[in-house]
């Protein structure tokens, strides 16, 4: 049996959502089984209570599977009454591939309250395109699934390798429970073990030609704890890479893999996608095309909404530990239906992402620079606007502010004042002004500093000194507002980016990014670079996110196309 390395102390008041109240208890109407199976929403969301929850899963077999813990035990002892005949519609629906136990902890916990253990549960639909993928000569011995929820992934692996032993493991008990009893129900309980523990600090018996499988909790590095912070950098630094400590949990998870697994061993994971091009991902693009030897990556285009639940965009990697390939296959894949045959896909020479720094660009058909044309970057740096960290200090609010006409300043303070443009701002009345004070007070006259000190007094009352940009700036109360951009574009929104002329000198806050010609440009030169941007922009992509929110990172922005200005 599998020990945790460290004792594994769960916080049971966790481990129960508060039950629904009356006119939010689900009904019992049941989905259609197709949709029912896409979305893993099955008969399961007629439980009001963990407690009954609980005890169809004892019922169900829970305890049969190895590793049974004292958290679950716990657990157990507030079990009540399973209603009539629900065992029976229970066992129906697991015996047709669905989850109605995960589904039913699914509504018990709100999303929310998931999020803060990244616990999204994974679609019956992309379960099944991820054990297409795993597919190989030799069926494993062994599946691994890190963050096993209520045991999709382990289940569904069960059946199709119906020789391999199965191994859960999960840090909340309550999911544990879940997924016992779904592998219970299933006929799995003797292959099987589920580990209440933390995946990372959970040392694996040695096994041969382990399938690790599975969809790791992604929680940002706000959440994580400095020890397993110093556990990344420490493990990472033992298998000669470095890593970040803005890393989020999955690549904890990742790293937690590659410094067990053994050659023979593979993988495919789903993972929340941003590590392909951001710094801190750069452990997992080096696990990947080092140690874990990765050979695909499927790419999940946010407009297909792969959760039910969450907002969030993923990509499948599918390695074998201990291979070199030459060439990765990378594949973006518009709708849930091309999981298993993606439309449109590029090979890349490993080396190539070696050499790169983002790797989602390089999924993309390269597209051929058109003549005459350069990179906006090549003519103008693009600078986000300043952030205040208090705007209800630093925006002068409806009533006004008692403070030197000079240090007040018209200012986009918001997106949609760009947006409700026609490509020019000619009119600055309509904005409203910003604070920003010069961080030397001893220079201005008496009548002057007793403003900006009644003001200052109020600031300091409302706590803004204490703010975190305050802190970092050399005076906290200087907000330190850019210089006027010629041009002026929206980067975040579910709509192409609004590029505007910026005739009266207006100054923007960080809900817009500020572009700065390299060299002077007339005023026709700018009119043009400004249509050339809108155009680019509708058809260029920077970041989308789930939900068809686009962002444009001032980088981003720089590498958009444009006509050469002469
Ligand atoms: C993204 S969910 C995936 C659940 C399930 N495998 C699925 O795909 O439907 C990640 C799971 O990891 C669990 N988890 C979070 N932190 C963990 C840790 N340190 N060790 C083990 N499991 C953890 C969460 O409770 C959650 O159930």
């Amino acid at each position: 049996m599998l020990m945790p390395l460290q004792d594994s102390t769960v916080d049971i008041d966790r481990c129960f959502a508060r039950p629904p109240q009356e006119d939010q208890v689900p009904t019992l109407v049941r989905p259609k089984p197709s949709l029912a199976l896409r979305h893993g929403r099955s008969g399961g969301g007629a439980f009001v209570s963990a407690a009954e929850l609980i005890a169809a899963a004892l019922a169900l077999g829970a305890r049969e599977v190895t590793g049974w813990s004292p958290a679950e035990a716990m657990l157990s002892r507030s079990a009540s009454k399973v209603p009539a005949g629900r065992l029976a519609e229970l066992r129906r629906a697991i015996d047709a591939g669905e989850d109605p136990l995960g589904d039913a902890f699914c509504r018990l916990r709100s999303p929310a309250q998931r999020r803060t253990q990244g616990a999204t549960y994974t679609p019956a639909a992309v379960v099944a395109a991820m054990l297409d993928m795993a597919e190989a000569n030799q069926p494993p011995e062994r599946i691994v699934d890190p963050g096993t929820g209520s045991g999709r992934f382990v289940v569904a692996a069960g059946r199709r390798f119906p020789k391999a032993r199965l191994l859960g493991i999960e840090l909340d008990p309550l999911a544990a429970l879940v997924a016992r009893a779904h592998l219970a129900a299933a006929g799995m309980a003797e292959r099987s073990e589920v580990c209440v523990a933390d995946f990372c600090r959970t040392p694996l018996p040695d096994a041969r030609r382990t399938l690790f499988l599975g969809n790791p909790p992604y929680v940002r590095h706000h959440d994580l704890t400095a020890e397993a912070k110093h556990w990344l950098s420490t493990t990472a630094l033992s298998l000669g890479l470095r890593a970040s400590r803005l890393a989020g949990l999955h690549l904890h998870f990742l790293l937690a893999i590659a410094s067990q697994a053994a050659p023979g061993d593979r993988g495919v994971l789903i993972m929340a996608d941003q590590w392909l091009d951001v710094n801190y991902g750069r452990l997992a693009r080096e696990l990947l095309l080092g140690p874990l030897g990765v050979h695909s990556i499927k790419i999940i285009e946010p407009t297909v909404a792969a959760f039910a639940d969450a907002q969030t965009t993923a990509a499948i990697v599918r390695f074998e530990v201990g291979t070199v390939p030459t060439h990765v296959e990378l594949a973006r894949v518009a709708q849930l239906d091309e999981l298993a045959s993606p439309i449109a896909s590029v090979r890349l020479r490993r080396e190539q992402l070696a050499a790169a720094s983002r790797w989602s660009p390089l999924s993309r058909p390269a597209v051929r620079r058109p003549a005459g044309f350069v990179e906006l970057g090549e003519v103008c740096r693009v600078s986000r606007g300043q952030a205040t960290g208090a705007n209800q200090v630093w925006i002068e609010g409806a009533g006004g502010v008692d403070l030197p006409a000079r240090f007040l300043f018209p200012c986009v303070t918001r997106a949609r004042e760009l947006f409700a443009l026609s490509g020019a701002l000619d009119d600055s009345s309509t904005l409203r002004r910003v604070v920003d004070l010069p961080g030397e007070l001893d220079l201005l006259d008496k009548v002057e500093r007793e403003q900006v000190e009644r003001f200052l007094r109020t600031a300091r009352a409302a706590g803004v000194a204490e703010g975190y940009l305050a802190r970092h700036r050399k005076a906290w109360w200087s907000v330190g507002l850019l210089p006027p951009a010629p041009l002026l574009a929206t980067y975040m929104a579910r709509r192409p980016p609004a590029f505007v002329r910026n005739r009266v000198a207006a100054r923007n806050l960080n809900i817009a990014h500020g572009i700065y010609p390299r060299q002077p440009l007339s005023e026709a030169a700018l009119e043009a670079l400004r249509i050339a941007l809108t155009q680019a922009g509708s058809q260029h992509v920077g970041r989308i996110y789930a939900g068809g929110l686009t962002k444009f990172e001032p980088r981003e922005m720089q590498r958009l196309l444009v006509p050469r200005p002469e």
